[in-house]
């Protein structure tokens, strides 16, 4: 069953969110085993009610349940857009439907995105980027920030509550006990939950978030308060959250983080790597592994979300049809597409009678501007086919790669 809370966050202004638990691949890419909330909120002013942003489709007629728990339909004036992608707008047409005076605010390009509902669209009126909407003595500014996630992407400012409203942007996977990021829930569970979302969403477009972060800071946007469209409400500490998303927008890495991952179908990958790993940890650095075998699938998006913030990255495949092992390929390209940031990698390969997966590797990431510090190929069916001297010289090399600095 299909749960949702609506909780005042701040005097007059609630969270509505659902608990998403039937979506188990988000953009029906990325595994989300773990769910995925999606949080609009309202603010009640004695002059009307303002909504901001809305719930996945499947959701809409819960979202008028929640809705007529904080406002009605003659008190609902705004219904304000923070962004178009249907996880958030999909509930648009019902809500629009519900409260037939409400406008609906939005980015200009919001408005063209909008056929799908024609209602909303029929009341729709764009918004200026810093414009003001002055309200029962609020004062809500909105902030064009392209990118994060679309285009039309924008935030909304309650200036002197000093609440960000963000949609995407500080979003996270999960669904938590609690609302706020200090409620029933450890601060390096709630990061890692928005870096997992912030890497797989809006990793291709990371450069976008520095931009933005600047404009929030000229503009002295300091919230008190971050209230994103997903996950927790961030509350603790707003100022470290948002330093912490503009390092994952750098790809800052953790200091001796290294991602190794290989696939291996009987083992011969696999014993290599072991080794190689064993010896990184051995040289002082700090290898996460994953490894697609006969009897584990590693999730992409938990590779994405360590390979973001890693020193360096062993990647590790067979040779498999003339081509490097496919889930690898496809791993890689996401961590091109997504996470890539002129690291240090070492390609690993084995082959039975024609090598390819090494030169494959080696273009995908290369394309992407890794560093390639070494290829190393191996000929060999079955396993054991790596000397331990072998793998300390491998990890000695990614060790003091890392130790070189930027370019490897
Ligand atoms: C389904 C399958 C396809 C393969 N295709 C190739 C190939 O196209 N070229 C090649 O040189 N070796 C190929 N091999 C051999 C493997 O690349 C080689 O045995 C490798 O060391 C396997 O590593 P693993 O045991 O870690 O999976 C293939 C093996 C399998 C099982
Ligand atoms: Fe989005
Ligand atoms: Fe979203």
């Amino acid at each position: 069953m299909t749960t949702y809370r609506v909780e005042e966050v701040a005097d007059g202004f609630y969270i509505l969110r659902v608990n998403d638990r039937y979506t188990r691949f988000f953009e029906a890419l990325w595994e989300i085993p773990e769910g995925i909330t999606y949080n609009a909120y309202l603010l009640q002013t004695p002059e009307g009610d303002v909504l901001f942003d809305g719930w996945k489709k499947p959701f809409a007629a819960l979202l008028v349940d929640a809705l007529e728990q904080v406002t009605s339909p003659d008190r609902l004036r705004y219904i304000v857009v923070n962004h178009m992608e249907p996880d958030h707008s999909g509930s648009l047409e019902e809500v629009a439907r519900w409260a037939p005076e409400a406008r609906v605010l939005g980015h200009p390009l919001a408005g063209k995105m909008m056929a799908a509902y024609p209602r909303a669209r029929g009341r729709f009126r764009p918004v200026r980027d810093g414009e003001v909407l002055e309200i029962g003595g609020e004062r809500i500014r909105f902030i064009h920030t392209p990118w994060l996630h679309w285009p039309e992407t924008m935030m909304s400012w309650l200036e002197s509550r000093r609440v960000l409203v963000t949609c995407d942007a500080f979003g996270g996977y999960g669904i938590f006990e609690g609302i706020y990021d200090d409620e029933c829930t450890r601060w390096d569970d709630a990061v890692r939950a928005m870096k997992k979302y912030v890497v797989t969403v809006i990793g291709h477009y990371r450069d976008w978030i520095t931009r933005n972060l600047g404009k929030l800071s000229k503009l002295g946007v300091e919230p008190r308060l971050i209230a994103p469209a997903h996950g927790l409400v961030w509350r603790r500490d707003p100022k470290k959250v948002m330093e912490i998303y503009e390092s994952l927008a750098r790809a800052e890495p953790v200091k001796g983080k290294v991602l190794v991952l290989y696939a291996s179908m009987y083992g011969t990958v696999e014993m290599i790597v072991r080794r190689i790993a064993c010896s990184l940890s051995r040289a002082g650095l700090k290898p996460v592994v994953y490894g697609f075998t006969d009897s584990t699938r590693p999730l992409v998006s938990e590779i994405l979300t360590d390979a973001i913030d890693s020193e360096a990255i062993v990647i590790a495949a067979p040779t498999y049809e003339a081509e490097a092992f496919p889930l690898i390929r496809f791993a890689a390209e996401e961590i091109c597409w997504k996470a890539s940031d002129g690291k240090r990698v070492v390609i690993v390969s084995s082959y039975g009678w024609g090598s390819v997966a090494a030169k494959r590797l080696k273009e995908v990431l290369e394309g992407c501007k890794y560093g390639v510090i070494d290829v190393i190929e191996y000929n060999a069916i079955g396993p054991a086919a790596i000397e331990p001297s072998e793998a300390e010289r491998i990890a000695g090399e990614v060790a003091r790669a890392i130790a070189g600095g930027a370019g490897g």
